[in-house]
């Protein structure tokens, strides 16, 4: 059978990967698929910038819309990342009946609904792994592995930025702004970093996969998102006092009240398996009724890695194309007219333990005055730190570990804190979760 020939939109990290894996490993893929895979045409933005991958043979322009014009190409593997150009791209591929790879998270979690009702309209493939969690098979694993399960849960390390500079804060104390910089230059964080660390990549992550897990459309704005802005490193060195680690976890939970969808930094007891994930490794917990918890663990961004995701959806692409075209696996999971409209629940609404870290006055009765602010809101302690404070130090940090509490009333609780006279400033809480681990 002749090669599939495909065009590629971006050269940049994930675009030279692509080109590299399939160029290396092009006879293990064509016996997994079936038939070759030829990158014919690539578009780049600097189309006679030196690249880390072997071009021959490739016609490099700086044109996208002709690459996915392109007659001859069946495939269009969308790189460039972003929304604005990505999606006219992605569209005008589809209503030329063309499928597409993407590894763009954005796009997904903003406008999938668009462009998967575009893809079943015009008939054509779209497929997204590499949109989250660079390596590891984890929307394959939801939507095909577990099809099987009602899942309860998931929590996962989807940001691999705000988990290297976790890491790098907890062994070595480097500063915040030297670790994001080797981060950049190592390839992981986001054009714009501020998308890791507050929070914004892990929540469009977040979107997808809880979208294929539970069966309802893609509502990025309905994600509780925080970064690691809060985070010091002595909130860190609490944390391992009273036995966990902080991790920049993406949450979403199906209850019998409705779903819950959030991005924060979260404590984990030091014993759990996502709390021994560090670097830029990546993993999500999954919970299945019948499968029990799955951890899937590996690198989440980087060239190949994230190749390695884009590469396999070109298989399944080539696969599929010589089967039934009704059967394919649905985008969401469920099948498009099954997709419901689950009650999500509002921030306020979820239930967790916390963390609180608070500047308090280091005189009798204080921490009377705050124990009943928690007794009369119903709020139970689990834990209580406070440290002698050097001499003449009249102010001390005295950290509060509760047990699960509904949010809003643990707001109610820290309204009061700040108001009272013997706090000063704000104070910091660190969502905790056990996922159950003893
Ligand atoms: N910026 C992302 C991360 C890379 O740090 O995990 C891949 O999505």
């Amino acid at each position: 059978m002749e090669p599939i020939r495909i065009g590629v939109l971006g050269l940049g990290t994930v675009g030279s990967g692509t080109v590299s894996v399939l160029h290396r490993n092009a006879g293990e893929i064509a016996r997994r698929a079936g038939r070759g895979i030829d990158v014919v045409r690539a578009a780049a933005r600097h189309p006679d910038r030196e690249r880390s991958c072997d071009l021959t043979g490739i016609e490099v322009t700086g044109d996208a819309r002709a690459v996915v014009d392109d007659p001859d190409i069946e495939v269009v593997v969308e790189l460039i990342g972003g929304t604005d150009a990505a999606r006219e791209l992605v569209l005008r591929a589809i209503r030329q009946g063309k499928h597409v790879v993407t590894a763009n998270k954005a796009l997904i979690a903003l406008h999938g609904n668009e462009v998967f009702s575009a893809a079943r309209a015009a008939g054509v493939i779209i497929a997204f792994e590499a949109a989250v969690a660079g390596a590891i098979p984890v929307i394959k694993s939801v939507r095909e592995g577990l099809a099987g399960n009602r899942i309860r849960s998931l929590a996962g390390i989807i940001n691999g930025t705000c988990n290297y500079i976790l890491t790098a804060m907890q062994s070595v104390g480097k500063p915040f702004d030297e670790v994001l910089a080797e981060a950049q230059a190592l390839g992981y964080a986001e054009a714009d970093p501020t998308f890791d660390v507050e929070g914004i990549d892990a929540a469009h992550k977040l979107t997808i996969l809880a979208s294929i897990a539970f069966g309802h459309p893609l509502q990025f704005e309905r994600v509780h998102v925080e970064g690691l802005g809060v985070v010091e490193p002595a909130d860190i060195s609490y944390a391992d006092q009273l036995g966990y680690r902080i991790k920049h976890l993406g949450v979403a939970r199906h209850s019998e009240r409705g779903i819950e969808m959030r991005v924060h930094p979260t404590m984990v007891p030091k014993q759990h398996l996502l709390a021994s994930v560090d670097g830029v490794m990546n993993a999500v917990l999954i919970e299945g009724d019948a499968a029990g918890p799955i951890v899937c663990h590996g690198a989440g961004a980087g060239a190949e890695p994230t190749a390695s995701s884009v590469v396999a959806d070109l298989v399944d692409v080539v696969r599929t194309l010589t089967t039934d075209p009704d059967q394919r696996v649905p985008h969401l999971a469920f099948q498009p007219d099954r997709i419901a409209n689950l009650p999500l629940l509002a921030m306020e609404e979820v239930e967790t333990a916390y963390y609180l870290r608070m500047l308090a006055e280091d005189r009798p009765g204080v921490l009377a005055e705050l124990a009943s602010i928690f007794g009369e809101l119903d709020i139970s302690i689990e834990a209580v730190v406070q440290r002698e404070p050097p001499r003449g130090v009249r102010q001390v940090h005295l950290i509060m570990l509760t047990h699960q509490v509904r949010e809003s009333r643990m707001d109610t609780a820290v309204a009061r804190i700040e108001a009272s006279s013997c706090v000063e400033g704000s104070v910091t809480r660190i969502r905790v979760e056990h996922f159950g681990a003893e």
